[in-house]
């Protein structure tokens, strides 16, 4: 075999020869470290002059429309393509109006960066937990939080269309009988918030509505992040019924339900009342899995697909790379960020080195578009 005839044993092969100086080390080099993948993450928030920085993510702001579109101009200078919006909304509801009104606080400054901007990759991230007064990626209903009248009415309409709106109902853990065994009051509490369900197809609705909003302010890319079943091909039709047949989708196709996302929801404001996000994304532990999400939406559409987190999912962002032969995203999410951060600002690691690593390492992993908050600091390095 290639390989066999190819390794020689010591002294003949001295793997070192390669490593002598920088010259050599990046002549050989396997993965160069571009910011032409980037795509760097921006909170929109009402008003003007706002500059607010996020407690948990030092050097990241939550910024108004004016705020937003200087800092796309810089994103721009540093040769960094693509930014992607999140929004904080003025007010929040049951039917995520923020989301998808054209009004919204992310088309206002879709419309603004496009102008003052031109030539930036503009990225929507298409979910509803920041507009959503529960926080939760979809529409809510159950025993506990009973029915409000804005969802009532919403699920009412969508019947009147004929639209499916029926709930699949989800197990509970423990099962409904567990009352028997002795409950503390965290468990009593625990199960209680079980007793909802986040509605798939009726979220359908508001996503396609949320991503033809977009795509009308002026987003080239539609990134639905909400992880419901079928989101992919529902955006997608709606799209082209709406004329926007060349908008491409950024599936987050493995979106996992990871602990890494905390840094973001005091971002975007937008954790969950009560429960979690177990019922809709995925369990860490499931890497075929994963694979099955991204080769359904692939099927429903999507143009390309992410892997979120990063660092820890990086085998399956290799496994991604192997399977699929479409651009690969990855996410290095908040958290991430504020490890690193914190490390850094206690004098514990060596920061831009420990950056520029994590960053390769997810290139190397497989990914040719990386989204991260250090987008514009390593840039700068690069250049
Ligand atoms: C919206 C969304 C989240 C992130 C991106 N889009 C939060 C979540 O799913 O709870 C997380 C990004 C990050 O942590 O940097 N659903």
């Amino acid at each position: 075999m290639v390989l066999e005839s190819a390794v020689m044993a010591f002294p003949i092969d001295r793997p070192r020869r390669l490593r002598r100086t920088d010259a050599l080390r990046s002549f050989v080099r396997e993965t160069r470290l571009s910011p032409e993948g980037f795509v760097y993450p921006l909170f929109v928030c009402p008003g003007k002059g706002v500059r607010k920085e996020v407690r948990s993510m030092p050097g990241v702001f939550n910024l108004s429309v004016d705020e937003a579109v200087k800092e796309c101009a810089e994103v721009k200078s540093l040769g960094i393509p693509s930014v992607i919006l999140f929004g904080l909304p003025e007010s929040k509801d049951e039917v995520a109006t923020g989301a998808w009104a054209d009004s919204g606080i992310v088309q206002q400054a879709a419309r603004a960066i496009k102008r003052e901007v031109p030539g930036l990759l503009l990225m929507g991230d298409v979910c509803l937990c920041e507009y959503m007064s529960h926080g939760h990626c979809g529409i809510v209903t159950g025993q506990e939080a009973d029915m409000s009248k804005e969802v009532a009415e919403f699920i009412r309409d969508l019947e009147a269309q004929g639209k499916r709106t029926v709930a699949i109902p989800q197990p509970k853990p423990g099962g409904a009988t567990s009352a028997t065994a002795v409950a503390t009051a965290s468990m009593v509490a625990a199960m209680a918030a079980e007793n909802y369900e986040i509605l798939n197809d009726p979220t359908l609705e508001l996503l396609a509505k949320t991503a033809v909003s977009q795509a009308r302010a002026g987003m080239d890319i539609i990134a639905p992040s909400d992880m419901m079943d079928g989101r992919v091909g529902a955006i997608r039709t709606a799209l082209d019924d709406a004329g926007f047949q060349n908008t491409p989708i950024l599936s987050y196709a493995a979106k996992f339900a990871s602990g890494f996302y905390g840094p973001f929801r005091e971002a975007a404001d937008s954790a969950p009342h009560f429960g979690d996000r177990r019922s809709y994304q995925m369990d860490p532990a499931n890497l075929r899995e994963a694979m099955r999400e991204i080769e359904l939406d692939l099927e429903e559409g999507a143009d390309m697909i992410m892997v979120k987190p990063a660092m820890p999912y990086l085998d399956v962002l290799h496994e991604a790379r192997l399977r699929f032969d479409v651009p690969l995203a990855a996410y290095q999410v908040s958290g991430e960020y504020a490890m690193i951060k914190a490390a850094a600002l206690n004098g514990w690691i060596d920061y831009e080195r420990v950056m520029m690593e994590s960053l390769l390492c997810i290139q190397r992993a497989g990914a040719s578009v990386v989204l991260t908050y250090f987008a514009k600091e390593a840039a700068r390095l690069l250049a």
